[in-house]
């Protein structure tokens, strides 16, 4: 399952509705940057960079190798979650060897490249941050890619051997955090080293050779489910770069992310919201900054699960969504939040752009300068007054509400076979809307 608009989408939610009809549950991607929310009974939590299939007893858990992983805040969930009579042991959580670690220095490099980029000026204008979780997410990953200074989660638990890499790291880092500008001591290779290889060392039952494990568990015939993480419009690739995270969010980031070969899975549920939010800078054509916006954000609780940023709100954009559902081979839709919709008159979808020569598309333009001059045609369909949350089936729905689904369904081509109209497990809408 993955998000196919900016994040947020509820996959927190479909993820433990989903988990009861599968063995092992895979994070590919991301790190302590996702927020998932799950609400059962009474009961919120939020994960970070556990897989949400944690909260089902009797499910294997895997942090897969595309995943980044800060082990300070691994350990932290883990704990919270523990605390909160949760088994997590060897057997159900299984971490990577491969995946990259997030260290403190990628941290502060996150915030204070975004610190000065927010006054930074160039042709398009001034405040050139990305508006980052400041997880470190960006310099993990770019050190993966560059190699040399990169960590594994597999050699965290070796103590020389750390001290001996990060004495070359540190001062190399600390050369590049004072050139931006963060004043503070020099790093300490030794104080690091001893700190993280405690971590390796608490976290060291865990981490192992997850894609031998993953292929044992498919030849033995285990059923597994892949929690996107981000979302696919915040695909490195094919999001609205550079307003995008650093990693391959939408199902193409499957196959190097797991080590298990494409094509690996066989249905593909696209999440998506009934209107759209996005957290941080990049453009966003629905976007409503006046009150429909803000009514939206108050109605849906927009505010995010791992910062407590604002989202930024509007009406549903489903130029992108049929773009995501195409990248992502998405085979069927949940519709979340459907409840937030109640009592506005009327509802707009925008299934088509004009762009700056007059001409008119439905293609995404996965590019923020582009986009950026992208104008919504909108469509105007009759809302409904009726709150949602309390119904049970689909039949309970009010005309005009299903006739929004069906609109959905039509323009991308796809049957939406969730529909959700609540945070808790219990307000979710299964089978086909409108027969
Ligand atoms: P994720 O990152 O995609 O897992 O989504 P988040 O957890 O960051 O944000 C989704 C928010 O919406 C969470 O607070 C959920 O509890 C909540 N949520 C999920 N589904 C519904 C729904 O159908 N209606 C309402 N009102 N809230 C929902
Ligand atoms: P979930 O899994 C919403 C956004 C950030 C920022 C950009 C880059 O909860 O849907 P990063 O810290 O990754 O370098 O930030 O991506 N972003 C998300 N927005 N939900 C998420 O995850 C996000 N993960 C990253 O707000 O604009
Ligand atoms: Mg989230």
């Amino acid at each position: 399952m993955v998000g196919l608009q900016w994040g947020d989408e509820g996959k927190g939610k479909v993820v433990d509705l989903l988990t009861a009809d599968h063995d092992v549950i895979v994070r590919y991607n991301g790190g302590a940057n996702a927020g998932h929310t799950v609400v059962i009974g009474e009961e919120k939590y939020a994960l970070h960079l556990l897989p949400s299939g944690i909260l089902s007893g009797g499910k294997i858990c895997v942090i897969g190798n595309g995943v980044v992983v800060d082990p300070e805040m691994l350990l932290s969930e883990i704990e919270g979650i523990r605390s909160r009579g949760i088994e997590i042991n060897a057997g159900n959580l299984l971490i990577s060897d491969r995946a990259h670690v997030v260290m403190p220095y990628h941290k502060e490099h996150d915030a204070a490249l975004e610190r000065v980029l927010s006054s930074a000026i160039d042709d398009s204008g001034p405040g050139l941050s990305i508006g980052t979780t400041k997880r470190g997410i960006g310099p993990a990953y770019a050190d993966k890619v560059h190699r040399s200074l990169a960590i594994r989660m597999g050699e965290l638990a070796d103590a020389d051997h750390l001290r001996s890499r990060l004495e070359v790291i540190c001062a190399i880092r600390t050369r590049e955090l004072d050139a931006l500008g963060v004043e503070a001591p020099p790093l300490d290779p030794h104080e690091l080293a001893e700190r993280y290889s405690e971590y390796g060392r608490l976290l060291e039952n865990h981490i192992t050779d997850t894609v031998y494990a993953l292929h044992d568990f498919r030849n033995n015939g285990r059923s597994i489910l892949f929690e996107g993480a981000n979302a696919c419009l915040l695909d490195i690739d094919h999001g609205t770069f550079p307003y995008v995270t650093s990693s391959n969010c939408s199902t193409l980031g499957i196959p190097a992310g797991t080590g298990l070969p494409a094509p690996c899975a066989d249905e593909v549920v696209g999440i998506m919201k009934a209107y759209t939010t996005r957290v941080g800078a990049g453009p966003f054509p629905t976007e409503d900054t006046g009150p429909i916006g803000e009514r939206i954000r108050e109605r849906g609780n927009e505010y995010g699960t791992t910062t407590g940023r604002p989202r930024r709100c509007g009406w549903l954009d489903l130029v992108a969504v049929r773009y995501s559902a195409m990248i992502c081979g998405a085979t069927s839709i949940a519709c979340m939040l459907l409840d937030v919709l109640s009592g506005f008159d009327e509802l707009k979808i925008c299934s088509s752009y004009r762009l700056p020569d007059g001409t008119v598309t439905d293609r995404f333009i996965p590019d923020a300068r582009r986009l950026l001059n992208a104008e919504p045609i909108w469509e105007t369909v009759p809302g409904w007054a009726e709150e949602i949350d309390t119904s049970q089936n689909r039949s309970d729905l009010p005309p005009e509400a299903l006739a929004y689904l069906d609109r959905i369904q039509e323009i991308l081509g796809l049957p939406i076979h969730l529909v959700s109209v609540g945070p808790e497990r219990t307000q979710t809408l299964a089978g086909s809307p409108c027969g």
